[in-house]
């Protein structure tokens, strides 16, 4: 266990340096575009429009290393209520701004709102899974239209199409700071259980979902954000090693097994 909570920081650091050099290699990836490349976008996915998904939340940071602001993602489950990560839930509550409504976080289009507090699973660091948080909102969103929490622990059966979105790194192969989203079919519990033996896959908490020979993933700044199936949130940007590489898939934070809990506290 200790050694996956390690890998986490480290993935973030990482997450954090390689977003912060993004502006400079952006410049090569629109001046040499690789069409057909297995990694476009979000890592491989598409250009997509918050008009069509409103629930999607931008969570900025004032601490975060990037000129917009990008830290991490979340999803509107009530007018004052956003899902997101407990990893990305470790700053002072005035230290965020939810988003909503913007395509490229260097436009000032939708609207914003500062955070007044934070429930973080209060398991998550001292055993697998629970990477799940609920922020309060200071202004609401409302009008908007919001995400039901999956409550069917059996819904990440194997070949589930799912869908995630973020404003995170495409490692340099799309533009930065801007909403993607991508297919990410569910790949079952077996085969990160055997991918992750090392960092620690939690069958009961956490979702496998991504491609066996990758291309296409979430990737850092993505976490927090929402992992989408039949129009519900199925589950939260949570861990991976690297993004999008061959036998390293996305892990997913299983909101079915933490559905109780989330629902007590946006109810609150
Ligand atoms: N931990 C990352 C973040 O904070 C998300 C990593 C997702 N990785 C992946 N390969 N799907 O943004």
């Amino acid at each position: 266990m200790t050694g996956k909570f390690q890998l986490v920081r480290a993935v973030l650091a990482a997450g954090a340096l390689a977003t912060a050099s993004l502006g400079a290699v952006a410049v090569t990836a629109s001046a040499a575009p690789a069409p057909g490349g297995p990694q476009t976008r979000i890592v491989g996915g598409e250009l997509a429009k918050t008009a069509d998904a409103p629930w999607a939340i931008a969570l900025n940071n004032s601490n975060s290393p990037v000129p917009s602001g990008q830290y991490c993602g979340a999803t509107l489950v009530a007018p004052t209520k956003i899902v997101t990560a407990a990893h990305c839930a470790t700053e002072a509550a005035g230290t965020y701004t939810a988003v909503q409504g913007r395509d490229k976080l260097s436009d000032s289009g939708g609207q914003t709102s500062k955070i007044t507090s934070i429930w973080a699973d209060p398991d998550y660091g001292k055993e697998g899974g629970h990477d799940v948080a609920v922020m309060t909102l200071a202004t609401p969103f409302e009008g908007v239209e919001t995400l039901a929490l999956e409550t069917d622990t059996a819904a990440d059966a194997e070949g589930a199409q799912s869908t995630v979105y973020g404003w995170g790194s495409t490692e340099g192969t799309g533009p930065a700071d801007t909403f993607q989203k991508v297919l990410v079919p569910v790949l079952g519990d077996a085969f990160c259980e055997s991918a992750y033996a090392s960092e620690g896959f939690t069958a009961n908490g956490e979702i496998c979902a991504g491609y066996e020979d990758g291309g296409k993933d979430s990737c850092q700044g993505d976490s927090g954000g929402p992992l989408v199936l039949n129009g519900r949130l199925f589950g939260v940007v949570s861990w991976g090693v690297g993004c999008a590489d061959a036998g390293n898939p996305g892990v997913y934070a299983e909101v079915a097994t933490y559905a109780a809990q989330l629902q007590a506290q946006i109810d609150s």
